[in-house]
């Protein structure tokens, strides 16, 4: 992401005029988030966990939702991915993104879309960046649901904010409707619901504990790889434990 000396002006104006940014990319020698809350952010974050994917990406496709000015999608074309898609609903992150891919000369294609509306994609991407958007969304589950069934098409990179206990306790497959005492342990899977805002944000809504974020994964297809950070996974297309399709029409009034 360089550019001549001369070039700095414009680049520092269009930053500004862009923002406010959440992720901090560099450009030439400039940045657009330098006082970020979390510091040198995602830079910092990612250094934690890069490892997981391959420094070789092969050609590979890549989606990443929720891709917000566009960190880990050019980071995957810096390993050699190929096609690289970012969706993102915020017409305004997408905006940082095609700036950002514009000056450093980075092959990203960025558009506006939903998590809700991949399927309409009509593909099969080798590798799906989901990171910070699922505790974002009012149906966490149907997000998961969709991409399982026709985006991921092999690995899933994925992060989702936890608050809560951080143990993943051995559970019974069954428990008596007389049970009662279990739903008080802080270790039983639990999604927090946020009615009004978390950390100033009106568009936190679901946040699991630990052991509600890996059912989940669980339940939704997802065999979990590698941990490499507390809030992160590699995860991997697997069968469902059960299904999840609706009950055919009729069933339960003959039940
Ligand atoms: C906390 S940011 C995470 C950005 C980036 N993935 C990262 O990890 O740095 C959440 C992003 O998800 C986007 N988002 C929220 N709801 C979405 C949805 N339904 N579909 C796709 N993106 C969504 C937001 O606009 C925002 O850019």
């Amino acid at each position: 992401m360089d550019q001549g000396h001369n070039e700095t002006p414009r680049v520092k104006r269009r930053i500004e005029e862009l923002g406010p940014w959440f992720q901090n990319l560099k450009i030439g020698g400039l940045q657009t988030a330098p006082d970020h809350f979390l510091g040198d952010y995602p830079t910092f974050k990612w250094k934690g966990f890069a490892h997981v994917l391959p420094e070789d990406l092969e050609g590979r496709s890549v989606l990443d939702v929720g891709c917000n000015a566009g960190f880990y999608a050019f980071e995957m074309k810096k390993r050699n991915a190929g096609h690289v898609l970012g969706i993102d609903t915020d017409e305004r992150y997408l905006a940082q993104a095609r700036f950002v891919a514009e000056e450093s000369g980075l092959d990203v294609e960025f558009r506006r879309m939903s998590v809700y509306e991949t399927p309409a994609l009509r593909e099969r991407f080798d590798l799906v960046l989901f990171m910070g958007v699922l505790y974002h969304l009012r149906h966490p589950l149907l997000a998961l649901d969709l991409l399982w069934e026709h985006v991921v098409g092999d690995r899933m990179l994925f992060q989702c904010l936890q608050r809560g206990d951080e143990r993943t306790p051995a559970l019974e497959e069954n428990y008596d409707f007389s049970e009662w005492s279990l739903f008080d342990r802080p270790d039983y899977p639990k999604l927090f619901f946020v009615e009004e805002r978390y950390a100033s944000d009106p568009t936190n809504w679901f946040i699991p504990n630990t052991a509600a974020m890996e059912a989940m994964l669980r339940t939704s297809g997802f065999r979990i790889v590698d941990h490499p950070e507390r809030e992160v996974y590699l995860l991997e297309r697997c069968d469902r434990h059960y299904a999840v399709e609706p009950a055919p029409v009729g069933r339960h009034g003959q039940d």
